[in-house]
């Protein structure tokens, strides 16, 4: 049994995987229209794990006998100026969703609702991965440059990245 205010928090963060979706969505289709398979590959790629991360909240609320309540999001925007650009937007949109997981299981430690702090542990470690995963990529973006041979490098390690998951 989740309180308003508890409800309130798992709904909002539905509404934010919702959002972190479509703007990977948005990145992909921008970068398919480019010829950066690779990359388009791997924001697709990312865009559907945001998609099961909001389902996962989802189906959480609606055990504990709580009501999903789906909100409009803002559209993302359709065009991007680079790819390493985009890597620094995705970065920086995680640590955001990494500080609302955090302050999440912070509440729900402090009120006691174990069930759900345990339930927020699996999207602590998803997290860590995810900025990992950006911080890496960023660091070797920077590292290799990011002329036309640094960007087809790019491509083809984000689709290296994606056929390893
Ligand atoms: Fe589900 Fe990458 O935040």
């Amino acid at each position: 049994m989740l309180t308003k205010e508890q409800l309130e928090r798992l709904n909002d963060q539905v509404n934010t995987e919702a959002s972190v979706s479509r703007l990977y969505l948005a990145v992909s289709c921008w970068a398919a229209s480019k010829g950066l398979d690779g990359v388009a590959r791997f924001f697709k790629g990312h865009h559907e794990e945001e998609e099961e991360h909001m389902h996962k909240i989802e189906n959480y609320i609606i055990s504990t006998g709580g009501k999903v309540s789906i909100r409009a999001i803002e559209a993302p925007p359709s065009d991007f100026k680079d790819v390493l650009s985009v890597l620094k937007m995705a970065l920086k949109k995680e640590i955001e969703v990494s500080s609302n997981i955090n302050k999440m299981v912070h509440l729900f430690l402090e009120e006691k609702n174990y069930s759900t702090f345990n339930f927020l542990q699996w999207f602590v470690a998803e997290q860590h991965q995810e900025e990992h995963l950006f911080r890496s990529l960023i660091d070797k973006a920077e590292l290799i440059g990011t002329d036309e041979k640094g960007v087809f490098w790019l491509d083809k390690e984000l689709k290296n990245v994606s056929q390893a998951k």
